[in-house]
């Protein structure tokens, strides 16, 4: 597993007042028919404790090689510690999730399952809004990895 090398997204979430979100790199599109996506989140990360206060809707955003600076505020510091969406722009979008104005390929999914995996919780995601604009070559994994997580995983 430590050979593999995968595309980052950052998924945000909101659930009332209280707004999260991180970089993720394990997520995958499950089902072509009907569209399914499933996204892990730690769940030592604040972003699993907001998708989980009932939250039904995480906006999932493709990372682009360019876009480190948001790569880093959103993988190395924590929502615990700092406000994120006091450093970016974003807007609310489908179930108050924040869309982040530097990210512009991303969808927003309805949460079908919450499946516990471990350390990692699955969330199943259906497709229910997005914009395309083919930002480029994804982030991956491996060009990410000097960054420090925020929290430990
Ligand atoms: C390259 C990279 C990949 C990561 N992948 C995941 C992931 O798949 N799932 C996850 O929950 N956190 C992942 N993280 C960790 C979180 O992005 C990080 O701990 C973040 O600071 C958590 O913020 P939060 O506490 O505000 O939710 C990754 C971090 C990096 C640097």
């Amino acid at each position: 597993m430590a050979q593999l090398d995968y595309s980052l997204f950052i998924v945000t979430v909101a659930a009332g007042e209280e707004r999260a979100g991180c970089l993720v790199g394990f997520a995958s599109q499950v089902s072509i028919h009907p569209p399914r996506f499933l996204i892990g989140l730690s769940v030592k990360n604040r972003t699993y404790r907001v998708a989980s206060a009932g939250a039904n809707t995480l906006a999932v955003h493709f990372v682009p090689e360019q876009a480190e600076e948001l790569a880093l505020l959103f993988g190395g510091e924590t929502g615990d510690e700092v406000d994120k969406f006091a450093q970016c722009e974003w807007r609310p979008g489908p179930g108050g999730a924040p869309i982040l104005a530097g990210l512009e390929d991303w969808f927003a999914g309805r949460v079908l399952e919450r499946l516990p995996f471990g350390d990692h919780c699955g969330y199943l995601l259906e497709p229910i809004d997005e914009e395309a604009h083919r930002s480029g070559s994804p982030l991956t994994f491996r060009r990410a990895k000097w960054i420090e997580p925020g929290h430990e995983p």
